[in-house]
């Protein structure tokens, strides 16, 4: 069972918005969220600037920049991104051993240089893609099967954790053992739209599959009262456990 200071660590606020409303949110969610992920839509406009800012603002961030590119691009990303001062950077399991094992070093030497702390999440299969999605691109297993051998190989090369749906989140659990950070998006209370999600669970579900972060984003940034919503998610899933 989780107590509510444990429900609100667990949750990470996804800012797909621009700089302005990323800000209000932040203001909204004020002594109520502890997480939030900067993505691409925000990263790239406004760079690793902002991620100091919401450090500042007393948030720690999940910078979601998904990393997939040669080794020795990956090991100078990991490195940049860790000197952001971000708590979190995730990569694609996809780019294989050695490309994880390279993003590895590289949050290392921000480590070894200037004490940065940041730990790597590899995602598996994007919470987007059902099995139809896999057999486009050549994957004729299944979405757990998949999720399964890239959990695996991202462990045995240097990640922290794994990107998964909350359906894949117990077995990646057993893969990381207890200190593996298993971040789950595709989070959607009960009732919610799926929107573009095609792997979704209820929070609840997702925390008890073994998940230590969830990533929620429109349901609380496109409500009209964020920072209610963000209060109803953690109120639900405290009666719940
Ligand atoms: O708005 P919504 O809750 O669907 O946002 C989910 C967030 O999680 C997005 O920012 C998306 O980039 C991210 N994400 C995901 N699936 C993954 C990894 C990250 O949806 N496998």
């Amino acid at each position: 069972m989780l107590t509510e200071d444990e429900v609100r660590s667990s949750l990470i606020v996804a800012l797909d918005c621009d700089k302005e409303y990323a800000l209000e949110l932040l203001g909204l969610l004020s002594g109520k969220a502890r997480w939030v992920k900067v993505g691409m839509t925000l990263f790239y406009r406004e760079g690793p600037a902002l991620i100091q800012e919401f450090r500042d603002r007393g948030f720690s961030v999940f910078l979601d920049l998904k990393l997939h590119d040669i080794p020795f691009q990956v090991e100078g990303a990991a490195y940049s991104a860790a000197l952001s001062g971000a708590d979190i950077i995730s990569l694609h399991a996809l780019g294989s051993s050695k490309m994880i094992e390279s993003a590895r070093k590289g949050v290392e030497r921000a480590h070894e240089e200037m004490g940065c702390d940041a730990k790597l999440v590899a995602i598996s299969v994007l919470t987007s893609m059902d099995a139809q999605a896999l057999s486009e691109i050549g994957i004729e297993h299944s979405v757990a099967n998949e999720v399964d051998r890239l959990g695996a190989l991202a462990a045995a090369h240097g990640a922290h954790g794994m990107v998964c749906s909350a359906f894949e989140a117990h077995r990646m659990r057993e893969i990381f053992g207890d200190k593996g950070l298993i971040v789950v998006p595709g989070v959607r209370p009960k009732g919610e739209a799926c929107q573009d999600q095609a792997r979704v669970a209820t929070p609840q579900f997702a925390l008890s599959q073994g998940a230590s972060k969830l990533v929620i984003g429109r349901p609380i940034t496109q409500a009209e009262h964020p920072g209610d919503a963000f209060e109803t998610i953690v109120e639900d899933i405290c009666s719940a456990s």
